[in-house]
């Protein structure tokens, strides 16, 4: 299988052979080292003097335990609704029995960062803005420095943000900026499988944390935090990915974490390079470097294509959600990805789209964007 979703994603094979190993206990000297390095490693990616906690939970737990360390019941909150993962954390505000007060984005488009500052002013009671970097579901890049400039030099407000198809693909730099929660997760960028999620609180979040009352066990940060002084996690880990998470931090960031978000631009620009010559147009007004949605051509049902590909030929990409279901596909620059595996795709993708609209596509066509799409990469080395 290649995996080309925007996460889960393809794994190194270095990666593969280190989740292979004998296991080892979680309290024992070997494991606190690696737990310590990666730890740190994490600080560096996040940009962040803080502590950056490794959590044993899906990137769902991780926007959890933002919410749930820093708020209390009744709390308003303003959360950017553009897609599938913003109605998330507006569906969870209300589970936590906080006001949610929703600014709805046209899926595609970015929040404008305007509309945030007014509604601040309208509503000076808002807690904390809840965004999105990079809505994963429209392939959208949030300005998330500029909304930290609303919220930095209000103590009163803060701003956490999902970081999770971020966080490692783009800068994201926590204390610069002025981001006060930050969450991410390890089968984006981290280049692992699924399972932890990293998440991090400013000063500013600390001290709202001091005072948060909803309601918090598996998830609470401060637990954590006393656990990792003593160089500890609260709870048994998942030693086979932290082990991984250390290796891949350890690697990218003797390469220069430059280098990683360069690889992963590098994808996008291809893959807008293919969309460019097909004659497809990008869904997201401002496209993540994290992963490329593109419209299908017309009359193309894109579920019909992404089933193709994964079935006929083992190549995951993915479709669309909810209002875009079957108008868009989605492609993820993010993990172990080699041109080869690109190139293969946009081959793939011009022949299922001959099979879906015949009088539009040709194998001719097909080869000269495939011929384009190799000197691209020969050019951009
Ligand atoms: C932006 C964003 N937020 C949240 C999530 C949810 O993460 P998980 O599925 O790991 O719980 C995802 C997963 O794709 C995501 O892309």
């Amino acid at each position: 299988m290649l995996l080309l979703a925007p996460g889960p994603v393809n794994l190194h094979p270095e990666v593969q052979r280190i989740l292979s190993l004998p296991m080892i206990h979680h309290r024992t000297p070997e494991f606190d080292a690696i737990f310590a390095r990666a730890r740190q490693g994490l600080k560096r990616v996040f940009g962040t003097q803080e502590d950056v906690f490794l959590l044993a939970t899906t990137g769902s737990g991780g926007m959890e335990a933002l919410l749930v360390n820093t708020l209390s019941p009744g709390d308003k909150i303003l959360v950017v609704v553009s897609g599938k993962f913003g109605e998330r954390w507006a569906e969870m505000g209300r589970v936590f029995g906080l006001r949610v007060v929703e600014l709805n984005v046209p899926w595609g488009e970015a929040v404008q960062p305007g509309q945030v500052a007014a509604l601040l002013r309208q509503e000076p009671d808002i807690r904390a803005v809840f965004c999105q970097a990079c809505e994963t579901s429209t392939g959208v890049l949030h300005p998330v420095r500029e909304l930290a400039r609303l919220t930095r030099d209000n103590p009163d407000t803060l701003l956490l943000i999902d970081g999770i198809t971020a966080v490692g693909a783009l800068p994201m730099p926590m204390d610069e900026w002025g981001i006060d929660g930050l969450v991410a997760g390890s089968q984006k960028a981290f280049m692992l499988p699924t399972g932890l999620s990293f998440v991090s609180l400013s000063k500013k979040a600390w001290a709202f944390a001091e005072k948060s009352t909803l309601p918090k066990y598996y998830l609470d940060l401060k637990r954590e935090r006393k656990a990792n002084q003593k160089g500890e996690s609260a709870y048994s880990t998942p030693v086979p990915l932290v082990r991984a998470l250390d290796w891949v931090l350890s690697q990218t960031l003797q390469e220069g974490l430059a280098n990683l978000y360069r690889d992963i631009e590098r994808r996008a620009l291809l893959t807008r390079e293919f969309a460019r010559l097909a004659g497809l147009t990008l869904y997201a007004k401002s496209p993540s470097p994290s992963l490329t949605a593109f419209l299908t051509p017309a009359g193309v049902d894109s579920q019909k294509i992404r089933e193709e590909l994964e079935l006929q030929h083992g190549v995951t990409i993915m479709g669309g959600q909810d209002q875009a279901r079957g108008k868009i596909l989605r492609i993820g620059h993010m993990g172990y990805i080699r041109d080869e595996d690109m190139l293969k795709l946009f081959d793939l993708l011009g022949h299922a789209f001959l099979k879906a609209a015949p009088a539009d596509w040709s194998e001719d066509k097909i080869t000269k964007i495939n011929r384009a799409l190799r000197l691209w990469v020969e050019a951009h080395p």
